[in-house]
């Protein structure tokens, strides 16, 4: 960032309504038809692993995470990350990306895995999953669907369908 200060904060509750203006703006309203979207109607995000970006007072972007599991193995799926368009381009995506994973990390989080652009999310290490080893809700591009490990082997072995972990759905309050 240049000279304006960039806040990146956990979200709150009084955050969910500028967000969801956002998704709005950006995805529109075919987002609810989005194979990662299944899976948000079925439980909610965590508010301490989802993060806001702000200049001054002004939200401009979000990252969001919840919990599926793939098979048996819990993971996070990371998504949406979204910057305002007047914003884009000053690095307040990777910085919401940054912070997600390392408070993942420091929560003892072994796996994220999102939907999305692999020459973009490659930049913070997400990696394609071999195609076939697990399987969205709905129709995905298997190239868009991508791993993070954030422990070493976190993903050998692992495979399945992926779907809402309920187990984790009292944590998102
Ligand atoms: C994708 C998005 C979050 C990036 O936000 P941002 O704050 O501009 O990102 P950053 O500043 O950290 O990174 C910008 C860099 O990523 C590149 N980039 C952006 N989208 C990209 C994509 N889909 N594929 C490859 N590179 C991409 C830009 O060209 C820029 O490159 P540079 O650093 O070499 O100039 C933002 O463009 C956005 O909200 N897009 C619409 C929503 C969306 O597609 N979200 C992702 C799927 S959930």
């Amino acid at each position: 960032m240049s000279d304006l200060s960039l806040t990146i904060l956990p979200e709150t509750p009084g955050d969910a309504q500028p967000i969801e203006r956002l998704h709005e703006r950006t995805f529109g309203p075919g987002r609810y038809v989005l194979s990662a979207y299944r899976l948000r109607e079925h439980v909610d995000h965590i508010l301490d692993l989802s993060f806001t970006a702000r200049i001054g007072t002004l939200l401009v972007g979000s990252v969001r995470q919840l919990p599926v599991c793939i098979g048996e193995t819990p993971a996070l799926l990371l998504g949406p990350l979204t910057v305002e368009p007047p914003f884009r381009g000053r690095g307040i995506a990777r910085a919401l990306l940054e912070r997600a994973l390392a408070e993942d990390k420091a929560k003892d989080v072994r796996l994220v895995i999102l939907v999305g652009d692999e020459p973009y999310y490659s930049r913070v290490g997400f990696k394609k999953i071999p195609r076939g080893t697990a399987t969205m809700p709905g129709p995905v591009d298997p190239a868009r669907l991508l791993v993070r490990e954030l422990a070493d082997g976190a993903f050998d072995g692992v495979s399945g369908a992926i779907r809402p972990d309920w187990s984790a759905v009292t944590v998102s309050g």
